[in-house]
Parts: C-alpha cells; structure tokens; sequence
C-alpha cells in the first residue's frame, strides 16, 4: 500500500492539482488549507468521487506550534511518505516600495512553512527508509523578477534548503527536489500583466496547474528514485 502524501496550500490552483494528481497515483492524499474550507472540501470531494482517498488538514504552515501538533496526530494515524510544500504567496512591489509585512509574510510562508512542516515528517520517513519532499519553487527563484525581491528571496532560500537536504538525507533513501514553474494559469497570476507576460514566454502560453502536477507525480514516483538535489524547471522554456 502506498504511503500518505501531504500537500499543503492544496485547496486551489497547483496545489489542488498535485492532491488530486497524487490521489490519482494511489497515495491517500492529506489536503492542507489554511482558511478556504470550501475550496478545500472540493478538492476531497473530487477525489473521493474519482475512487480515491483524501482528507482535510486545516493549519497554516507558518504556525508553528499548530503545524506540530497538527502534524503528530496525523502521523499517528499512518507514516508520510511524501511531501509537497506547495504553499506560497505574493506580494509583489518594486523594492523601495516593499513593506516589511510584504517582505516577512512571504519569506515565513515559503522558508518557516518549509521548515515547521518538514522538519517533524523527515525522520519519521528516514526511519523507513523511504521518502520523497518536492518543494515548490519558482523561475523567480532562479533567475530573479522585477517587483520580486521578496518573492525570490523566498523561493531561492528554498532552492537552498533542497539541495542540502538532499545531501543529508540521500543515504536514507529518501529524494528532495524542487520544482522551479513559469507562469502557471491559477489564482495567483490573475491580476498580473498576462498579455505582457505570455510575449516574452518562448512557448507564448501559460502552464497549467495540471502540467505542474505531472512533473511532481512523477518525482514521486519510483522512476524518479535516483534524482534528488535537483531544480527541475517548468517554465516553456522561459529560462
Ligand atoms: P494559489 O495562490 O492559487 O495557491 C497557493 C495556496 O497556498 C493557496 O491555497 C493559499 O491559501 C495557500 N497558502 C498560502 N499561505 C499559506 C499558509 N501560511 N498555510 C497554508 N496554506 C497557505 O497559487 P498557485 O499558483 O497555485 O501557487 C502554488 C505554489 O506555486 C506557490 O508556492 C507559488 O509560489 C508557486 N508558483 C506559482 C506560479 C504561478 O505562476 N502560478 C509560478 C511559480 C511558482
């Protein structure tokens, strides 16, 4: 039987995606949300009707002590096997003009979300010796983006953190990758410049949350066991 997988920020967009992705994969699926509860029960919803397992973790990953707490009665109800840090925001704004609630809830949600989460649910899976952490990066990350610095700053420490982890935890079978996306059509890029944006895309188009899926389904899956420290782009050949 296959393990859980956790996925958080799961209630829309890729991280909807990627839940129902990896229900379709066979793991049962742990869908965290920090606020929509209706988005989130949707996502079950979908998933349940499709013949698969999943269920709801309500918990902001930025809150430490909830993530703790939340985290030690999940697994006492069965070991995570994989995990998918998918929770992000955006508050874009040209440097001088970053606040520092802008700078500090981006850079908490991607670096103190990917640590609260991780760190409790890695030696349960080093114990079995099997486990897999995609963590969902950004272009941004790589390359950098105008208005970003935040945002970039985020998922670049990110990028860090995988390819350390990686190393500490290879031997223990267990692979961390990151995946860095282009422009994904979700949510999150609705009141950006998309005309604008799509021109300088080589391929002149969005991603889509389901592409983004198909990537991290199979970097969980056992044809990906030998890759980990890696930043796999996705991104229509935008870097
Ligand atoms: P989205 O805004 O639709 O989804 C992000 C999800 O994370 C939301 O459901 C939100 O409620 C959740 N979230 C935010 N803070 C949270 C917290 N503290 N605790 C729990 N959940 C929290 O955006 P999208 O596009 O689906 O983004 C998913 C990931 O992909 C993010 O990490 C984002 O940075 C990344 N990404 C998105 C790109 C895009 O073009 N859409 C491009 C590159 C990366």
């Amino acid at each position: 039987m296959k393990p859980c997988a956790l996925v958080t920020g799961a209630a829309r967009g890729i991280g909807a995606a990627i839940a129902q992705r990896l229900a379709q994969d066979g793991f049962s699926v742990i869908i965290n949300y920090r606020v929509n509860h209706e988005r989130a029960q949707r996502v079950q919803q979908h998933i349940l009707s499709h013949g698969g397992k999943a269920k709801l973790w309500a918990c902001d990953v930025t809150d430490a002590a909830g993530v703790e707490q939340g985290l030690q009665a999940l697994l006492a109800s069965g070991p995570i096997g994989v995990l998918v840090n998918n929770a992000g925001v955006l508050k874009d704004a040209p440097f001088p003009a970053l606040e520092p609630e802008d700078w500090h809830s981006v850079t908490r949600t991607t670096l103190d979300g990917f640590y609260n989460i991780t760190r409790p649910l890695v030696m349960p899976m080093a114990r079995r010796r099997w486990g897999r952490i995609v963590n969902i990066a950004s272009v941004s990350g790589v390359i950098g983006n105008r208005g970003q610095t935040n945002y970039s700053a985020a998922k670049a420490g990110l990028i860090g953190a995988t390819r350390s982890l990686a190393l500490e935890f290879a031997r223990r079978n267990i692979t961390v990758n990151a995946v860095a996306p282009g422009l994904i059509d979700t949510d999150m890029i609705k009141d950006s410049p998309i005309e604008e944006i799509v021109s300088h895309i080589p391929m002149r188009r969005l991603g889509t949350a389901e592409e983004v899926a198909k990537l991290v389904s199979f970097l969980v899956s056992d044809d990906a066991a030998y890759i980990t420290g890696q930043v796999i782009g996705i991104n229509g050949g935008l870097a």
